[in-house]
């Protein structure tokens, strides 16, 4: 079973194809980040507008670069939410246009349960092509079937299985989920304020090093050391499994206010080391917590999804802070970052949730994880006409400010 997926839930628009909810056929991504990146944030109305002007092509490009027609794919899938409501729309009416006008299934995907799955994706071989846009929007590098740019692939297998802990941390995103099996999640934590991506992005504007922070803090923390400025780890103990990061935020304001302007641009190392300080500060908190989730629901495995999982600091210090008992997976990059891989792989898992009509699939801002019911595989064979209704714990999955507004 071939699954088409489509994500545009903020400022990347992407296309894949994926076969049984495992094997990537195909993951074109185009990265809006150029777009953005001088007014320091994404800006709703220029991520909707990008979407609309690539989508279609890049659905075209991609079935004809795998070699498939259309009528060969078993059904549509497309990020419902959360995310930007302008975005969300271009991918959901266009899915729903496609699906209704070839009889095919369309499958609404929540976005933060589809960046739990993408640990499970195979690759091997598979072309994931990445199109950087330049900052009037257009593609600097048109997608040709013959150049596939690898940008990092999923291997071959997955060590990770159910049940798992997982912690999400995107620029929208920073949440630690019991996962189940793939149709149930368990919202043990999330952010009280910014994000963890939201919060490297928001340093790395202090130190004025560019947007999207993270990567470029991430290279700096390399040549810094961690120890030479103490910064607060915003609700180590607080004894649950939320976090804060504005209050670290603010105390790198501070510091960089103590420093003075002339020393941050004079001394490349004090900018590495306010990079190497704040980063361990974020990687302390993620891990300890992770690490107090896993012994809460005595699970032993534990995923680190989303863009911020790009991170190799946080990828090296996973041995540091968790016991050696646990398995630790993260998706390669081109992964972690927003893609329709996920969408298309965990749609197949979901794709008896695809109503009887498409046009019946909405767009929506903000959905709480799910916990679907009942997961057999024999009765997922079924066609049904249900559309999925949400039943999960803490039923308060934010999206924050990243996917609501510029900063
Ligand atoms: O998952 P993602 O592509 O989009 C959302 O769903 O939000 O995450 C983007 C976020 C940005 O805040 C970006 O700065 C951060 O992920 N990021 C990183 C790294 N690469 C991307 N943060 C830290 N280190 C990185 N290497
Ligand atoms: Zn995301």
């Amino acid at each position: 079973m071939i699954i088409l997926g489509i994500e545009t839930s903020c400022d990347e628009t992407s296309v894949a194809l994926v076969r049984n909810g495992r094997d990537v056929l195909a993951n074109d991504v185009a990265s809006q980040v150029q777009v953005h990146a001088r007014f320091g944030g994404v800006v709703p109305e220029l991520a909707s507008r990008a979407h609309l002007r690539l989508l279609v092509p890049m659905i075209d490009e991609c079935l004809s670069a795998a070699g498939l027609a259309l009528e060969e794919l078993d059904a549509v899938a497309v990020t419902q939410g959360p995310g930007l409501i302008g975005a969300l729309l271009v991918g959901v009416e266009t899915a729903k246009a496609l699906a209704y006008a070839s009889r095919k299934p369309l499958v609404p995907v929540h976005h933060i349960a589809a960046h739990l799955y993408a640990p499970f994706l195979r690759g091997e071989g598979a072309p994931y092509r990445h199109i950087v846009l330049d900052s009037s929007g257009r593609p600097s590098r048109l997608p040709q079937a013959s150049s596939h740019c690898g940008v990092g692939q999923a291997p071959s297998e997955s060590a990770l299985d159910y049940p798992f802990v997982g912690l999400v941390v995107s620029g929208g995103h920073t949440s630690l989920v019991h996962v189940h099996n793939p149709r149930h999640f368990e919202l043990l934590g999330e952010t009280v304020d910014d994000a963890a991506g939201e919060a490297f992005d928001k340093v790395a504007k202090l130190l004025n090093l560019g947007y999207p922070g993270g990567p470029r803090i991430d290279a700096l923390a390399e040549r810094g050391d961690p120890q030479r400025f103490a910064l607060p780890r915003p609700m180590l103990n607080s004894g649950d499994f939320d976090f804060s990061f504005s209050g670290l935020k603010t105390a790198v304001a501070k510091l960089v206010r103590e420093q003075g302007p002339e020393s941050l641009r004079e001394d490349s190392q004090l900018v590495a080391d306010l990079c190497a300080s704040f980063q361990e500060a974020v990687i302390e908190v993620l891990l300890r917590k992770a690490a107090g989730a896993l012994e809460r629901t005595g699970v032993s495995r534990l995923a680190i999804v989303g863009g911020v999982a790009c991170n190799r600091g946080l990828r090296a210090a996973a041995a540091r802070y968790l016991p050696p008992s646990v398995t630790v997976v993260f998706p390669p990059p081109v992964l972690c970052t927003d893609n329709a891989a996920m969408i298309a792989g965990l749609a197949w898992h979901w794709r008896d949730m695809a109503p009887a009509c498409p046009a019946h699939v909405e767009a929506q801002a903000t959905i709480p994880l799910p916990s679907l019911p009942f997961s057999a595989d024999s009765m997922l064979e079924k066609e049904s006409a249900r559309v999925y209704k949400f039943t999960g714990g803490r039923s308060r999955l934010r999206s924050s400010g990243r996917r609501g507004h510029t900063r």
